[in-house]
């Protein structure tokens, strides 16, 4: 298995730029099966997850073709088969985003059920709940979500959902383009990448609108055709080298992404002493070779604080002057990456679904495993400011989610390097002896 090496103490600076989103390319590929013509999708990130996407769309029967600056163009009219393989959804838990496509277009769906994961239990019962409202027929039996439309088409229906859920929303709204009349969603996510998919599938002829709001309405259409959609940038990445930069007291330009999604995480960056600027696609932090002021953090679905910055905050407050509170309201396990950071030496008290976070002055080097993408994320960042050589094992977590992430450090100037499982095995011989 690879891991990272990195040497910590140089303060990022330079410029790079942010890739296409993973969380909105992956449904935007996985309801392009909606349509039944070929699509074209541009800034599709080079990540583990995509690939498997493809390859999940590859395995129903779709074309799939990807060119050289990574535009996919999926032609769905090939799709011969309606089932999502125990394989593939037990490697990304993004695949539950056929089974609305699926049924909708082509009356029926077998779909693995996910298990649970690192983060928490991650049920999907929301998402089956509102398609049998929709008047598709679901069991659930060997492991695998069953369901039928019995030949008809869905029918258009309001939807309260039980909770805040991105991609049931996401998996609802795409079913609900098809379905016969109106579908209204009450207690969608209001997540950028809702809105993104809602685009995508206007692009395609789709009639929804009030994506982005609590209330997404979504008028039923015969078909939806062929079209070509620009995924938007990655919030996630971009605040994740907002933090590299604040945490290492650097000074980056993250280009090609869009800082009016980043409201909350901005604000939190600004209480820790970094001096922010943006235009309409490109934004600045410097941190002027100040250590961070701790801020306390709560996670909440979109505009509020996303989960998927928790664990990049904890190791910036890691290291901060003073002490903050984290509580994580999203998933019940969210602090894998905390035992990971106190064996670097930080001072962390766990209090169930919150943590106290005393800021130590510096972390020390330590062999450590990533458990989840975003936690992952968080001890490369704590790799950047320790002293010595971290080596952060488990990264086959990172390539799900960041593109290209040791190549856009070294452009920042850190000291961070790959090593292939041989190699990996020698250095932490050498970094523990
Ligand atoms: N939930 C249920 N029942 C459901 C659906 C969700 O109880 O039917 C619960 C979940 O267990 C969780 C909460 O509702 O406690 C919110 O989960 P949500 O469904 O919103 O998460 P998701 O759609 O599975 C997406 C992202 C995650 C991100 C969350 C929250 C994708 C592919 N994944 O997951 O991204 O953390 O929304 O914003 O869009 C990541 O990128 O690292 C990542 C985990």
């Amino acid at each position: 298995m690879d891991k990272l090496m990195i040497r910590g103490g140089l303060p990022l600076k330079g410029e790079i730029r942010i890739s296409g989103a993973k969380n909105s390319a992956l449904p935007i590929l996985l309801s392009s099966l909606l349509a039944d013509s070929a699509i074209t999708i541009a800034n599709v990130p080079h990540l583990n997850d995509i690939t498997t996407s493809l390859t999940l769309l590859g395995h129903l029967g779709a074309g799939v073709i990807v060119d050289e600056k990574l535009s996919v163009e999926v032609d769905p009219s090939t799709v011969t088969s309606q089932v999502a393989p125990y394989e593939l959804v037990r490697t990304m838990r993004a695949s539950i985003l056929v089974l609305g496509p699926l049924l909708a277009r082509h009356g029926r769906a077998s779909v693995s059920l996910p298990g649970g994961c690192a983060i928490g239990s991650r049920p999907v019962n929301v998402h089956i709940d509102g398609l049998r409202a929709m008047g598709a027929d679901i069991v659930v039996e060997n492991g695998f979500i069953e369901a039928t439309t019995h030949g008809k088409r869905l029918r258009g229906c309001e939807i309260e959902l039980s909770l805040v859920t991105v991609t049931g929303t996401e998996n609802l709204m795409a079913a609900a383009t098809l379905a016969l009349g109106v579908t209204i969603l009450r207690n969608a996510a209001c997540e950028p990448e809702v809105t993104d998919l809602a685009n995508f599938l206007n692009t395609l002829g789709a009639k929804i609108s009030g994506a982005g709001t609590p209330v997404i309405t979504i008028e039923g259409v015969d078909r939806l055709g062929g079209g070509h959609y620009r995924v938007m940038p990655d919030r996630i990445e971009t605040g994740t080298y907002l933090v590299a930069a604040a945490i290492s007291g650097g000074s980056v330009k993250l280009k090609d992404t869009d800082p009016a999604l980043l409201t909350a995480v901005i604000e939190k960056l600004e209480l820790a002493g970094a001096t922010l600027e943006s235009g309409d696609d490109w934004i600045s932090l410097d941190m002027q070779g100040r250590r961070p002021r701790a801020v306390d953090i709560s996670t909440a679905p979109y505009p509020e604080f996303p989960t998927d910055m928790q664990a990049q905050f904890t190791a910036l407050n890691a290291i901060a002057e003073g002490s903050a509170l984290i509580t994580e309201n999203v998933f019940e396990n969210r602090f894998m990456h905390v035992q990971e950071l106190q064996r670097m030496g930080a001072n962390i008290e766990l209090c169930g679904k919150s943590v106290r976070v005393h800021g130590v002055e510096s972390l020390t080097a330590a062999p450590v495993m990533a458990t989840d993408l975003r936690a992952s994320a968080s001890l490369v960042l704590a790799g950047l400011v320790a002293r010595g050589n971290t080596v952060v094992d488990r990264i086959y977590h990172i390539d799900r989610g960041y593109e290209c992430i040791e190549e856009k450090l070294s452009q920042l100037g850190a000291s961070i390097r790959r090593l292939t499982a041989a190699q990996g095995q020698q250095k932490h011989k050498e970094v523990i002896h």
